[in-house]
Order: structure tokens, then C-alpha cells, then sequence
């Protein structure tokens, strides 16, 4: 069979990867392909540095536009990021019948329902793996390992930056400032590590997995995001006494009134593996209803972990290039008929459980005070800590609730923090028990 050609957008770490890849394992891949997969053209910024990393195997250009307007290419590999011009040669390379793969999270999550009709439109793949959780075939598994489940929920660590960060504040107990300062000089944080820290770039992973986990279309407007900017050394440290760690976790869930969409620091039982997943690396944890829990753990970037998803999909289209449209694997799991409309739930209407803490003057009656407020909302405590600060007259109260909406819960702070014991703003972090 004549060899696929591809084009290559972009040879930063994952395109230079992916290059090095196909050509060591090249007689192992064409194996399970059927056919050899060649590069046969690279889009580049600077096309002198790509030859000095590529040399003169394929053809260099500097318009990504002569890539997907090239008649020879069968798949384009988009790795440049960013949502333009990627979205623009996206759609151009579909409208010229290009299957496409991607690893551009924020592309997919931010339009993927029409890059995907595009696609249904034309007849061809846009495939994704390397976009969600790098080298974790997250992706596959879920739309074709588990598809006699209804999925109940995915939590997943699907930011290495972050988890490197937050291992290190609660391993050597820095302070959030220094261990990203520390991510930055080991090259996991970018310069700007924004999208990072800020939780974006796992909502936009999380936007993904809620979509083909529940079959419905991408929604990242609704995802509620928050990162570990404001996240203090001394609540990783109370969350530790009380047996818990706090991980940045993307969680998806599916209840009786819509479907849970969130990003945000959470605290989870220090027992749970995926709560022992620790450095710049991933875990996703799925709960369906036949195969219970099952967990999904490896790197979720760098050069080669993310090179072996791009490729992985490579070898996917050039086993089914030639196959009835019909018959592949829909791009979101589900067939594009049975896409589902079921909302995304706001985040008031959320249940989980929460860690507070609160800073109180060391009176009589200050917990009997904030206790009844809890207990107004129907907020029941489940467990409680009272630590010495360096002024005695002060001290901090934790406290562990069980399970309430989050609007009920907002509105008993309100009234917390009025109080006149109550000094300054409460602490509160969701908790996620995971069963
Ligand atoms: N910046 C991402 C992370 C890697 O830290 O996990 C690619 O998605």
C-alpha cells in the first residue's frame, strides 16, 4: 500500500518529537498501520532551524497555507497551538478532504462542535488524543474501551504545572510564589504560565472528556475555572492533618438536574491513588456504571509522551482512511444524531462537600455562633480542628462539611464573616471523596 503522507504544522517540542518518532519506530509502527506514514512537508517559523533538526528529509516552507492547500497530503498534524491562524487551516485542510489531527485543546474545546460538523460534512477524521492528558490514551479509552457504560464521572489531574507546583508546596512546603517560580526555571511552566496556574488549560481538557464522556457538544463557556494562585501553604498543610491532599482536579459529572463542569482546587482522601499522583505528571479517574472505577495514569506532556498520542492517532486514520465515514469512530464518542443537549449545571446548583477555615478572636461562644449559621443552611460538619496562631488572643478553626449545594453554602459565609469574632475573609475549598 502507498505510504500516507502528512504535513506537519509546527516543529516545536511535540513536532520535532513526533518527527524523531515516526522515523525510530518506523518499521514498528508501519506494522500496525499497514502502510508507512511519511512527512512529507513542514510548516515552520524558521525554516533554517528546521533543517538543521529535520535536514533535507521532506519539504520546508514557512505558509502553513501550502501545507493544507497541498493536493499530496492526506493528513495535516496541527501543532502550532493557539486558536489562529490553527482554526483557519483547520477548516481549509477539512474543506480540502484532509483528515486533521490536533493536539490544540483550546482549539477543540473552544470550537470544536463546528470544527467537527465540518468534518462529518466532508467525510474525514479530526483525531485528538495528544490534546487531552498527553501521552494517556484517555481518549481512546474512553470512546471505545468503555462504551458499554454510562459514565457516572471523570475527575482527572490533567495539568502537570500545577501538580508539580502543589507537590512541591506540600513536599517541601513552599509557598505557591517559589515552587512556580521553580516549575518556570525546569521548563514545565511556560514564561507566562497563565493558562497553567489559572486552571484553563485543564478546563479546556475537561470541556473535551465531559463531551465524549456524556456525548454532548463541547461547552467551555460553561465550565466553571479556578486555579492555585490564591491557594495558601497552610491550608495544604490542615488538609494533610485532616488526611487529605489538594490537587487542581477537573471533574465532570453527571446528576439527576445536569452535568457538573468544573476546574478547581480540591481537597481528596490522602488514600486515593490519584491523590498520590505527584509531580508534572497525569492521572484520570473514570467511574462508569458497568466497569466501576477505572484510572488512567502516565505524562501528560513533553516531547515524546505527547509525539506517542499524535502518532497513535496517525495510525488510527491510516487504518481507516479507506473506510465508509459511517463506520469510524464518531469524533465525540456518540453518533453525531445522539448528541445530547443536557445543560451544564451552574456552579451554585453543584454539590460537594467543603473545607473551611476561619480566623476567629478566641472567645466564648464564637463556634457555637458559627456553627448555628451552619446549621440554619442545613450544613452539617464533619469534622473540625482548632489550631494556635502566634497570637494567643487568635486562632484558626477547620472544618470539614458533608455534602451541601454550593449556593447554600455561599450564602451561610455571607453570614459567617459578618460576625464580629469572624477576622477577615473565610478559606474554602471544595472536597471531592471520590467513591
Ligand atoms: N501545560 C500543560 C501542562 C501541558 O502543564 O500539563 C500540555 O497540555
Amino acid at each position: 500500500m502507498k505510504p500516507i503522507k502528512v504535513g506537519l504544522l509546527g516543529l516545536g517540542t511535540v513536532g520535532a518529537g513526533t518527527f524523531n518518532i515516526l522515523r525510530r519506530n518506523q518499521q514498528e509502527i508501519m506494522r500496525r498501520a499497514g502502510r508507512s506514514i511519511e512527512i512529507s512537508m513542514v510548516a515552520v517559523r524558521n525554516s533554517e532551524k528546521a533543517a538543521r533538526l529535520i535536514g533535507d528529509t521532506c519539504v520546508i516552507v514557512d505558509d502553513s497555507f501550502q501545507v493544507v492547500n497541498n493536493p499530496n497530503i492526506d493528513i495535516v498534524v496541527e501543532l502550532m497551538g493557539g486558536i489562529e491562524p490553527a482554526k483557519q487551516l483547520a477548516f481549509t485542510a477539512i474543506a480540502n478532504g484532509k483528515h486533521v489531527v490536533t493536539a490544540n485543546k483550546a482549539l477543540l474545546a473552544l470550537h470544536g462542535n463546528e470544527i467537527f460538523k465540518a468534518a462529518q460534512d466532508k467525510g474525514v477524521m479530526v483525531a485528538f488524543e495528544a490534546a487531552v492528558a498527553g501521552g494517556i490514551p484517555i481518549i481512546k479509552s474512553l470512546r471505545e474501551g468503555l462504551t458499554a457504560n454510562r459514565i457516572d464521572w471523570v475527575a482527572g489531574i490533567i495539568n502537570g504545572t500545577t501538580n508539580f507546583i502543589l507537590s512541591e508546596m506540600r513536599n517541601k512546603g513552599l509557598d505557591f510564589a517559589t515552587a512556580l517560580k521553580q516549575a518556570q526555571e525546569l521548563g514545565f511552566a511556560e514564561a507566562d504560565p497563565t493558562f497553567d496556574i489559572d486552571g484553563i488549560d485543564a478546563a479546556h481538557k475537561a470541556t473535551i472528556i465531559s463531551a465524549i464522556a456524556f456525548g454532548i457538544s463541547m461547552q467551555f463557556d460553561k465550565a466553571y475555572v479556578e486555579g492555585i494562585r490564591q491557594l495558601q501553604a497552610v491550608d495544604i498543610s490542615y488538609a494533610e492533618q485532616l488526611g487529605y491532599r489538594i490537587k487542581l482536579l477537573a471533574i465532570t459529572k453527571r446528576t439527576a438536574r445536569g452535568i457538573e463542569l468544573r476546574v478547581h482546587p480540591t481537597l481528596i482522601p490522602s488514600t486515593r491513588l490519584i491523590a498520590n499522583v505527584e509531580g508534572a505528571m497525569n492521572a484520570v479517574l473514570v467511574q462508569g456504571d458497568v466497569v466501576g472505577a477505572s484510572m488512567y495514569y502516565g505524562k501528560g506532556a513533553g516531547a515524546e509522551p505527547t509525539a506517542s498520542a499524535v502518532i497513535a492517532d496517525l495510525v488510527d486514520i491510516a487504518r481507516m482512511a479507506t473506510a465508509d465515514p459511517q463506520h469510524r469512530v464518531p469524533h465525540l464518542a456518540f453518533q453525531p444524531e445522539f448528541i445530547g443537549t443536557e445543560a451544564i449545571l451552574p456552579m451554585s446548583e453543584i454539590t460537594t462537600s467543603y473545607y473551611l477555615r476561619l480566623h476567629v478572636s478566641d472567645q466564648t461562644g464564637v463556634l457555637a455562633d458559627v456553627t448555628r449559621i451552619l446549621a440554619n443552611f442545613d450544613i452539617s460538619i464533619d469534622a473540625m480542628l482548632q489550631k494556635a496562631t502566634a497570637d494567643e488572643s487568635q486562632t484558626d478553626i477547620i472544618m470539614l462539611t458533608h455534602q451541601t449545594q454550593e449556593k447554600k453554602l455561599i450564602a451561610a459565609l455571607e453570614q459567617i464573616e459578618k460576625l464580629q469574632s469572624v477576622l477577615g475573609s473565610m478559606t474554602r475549598i471544595r472536597v471531592e471523596k471520590l467513591t
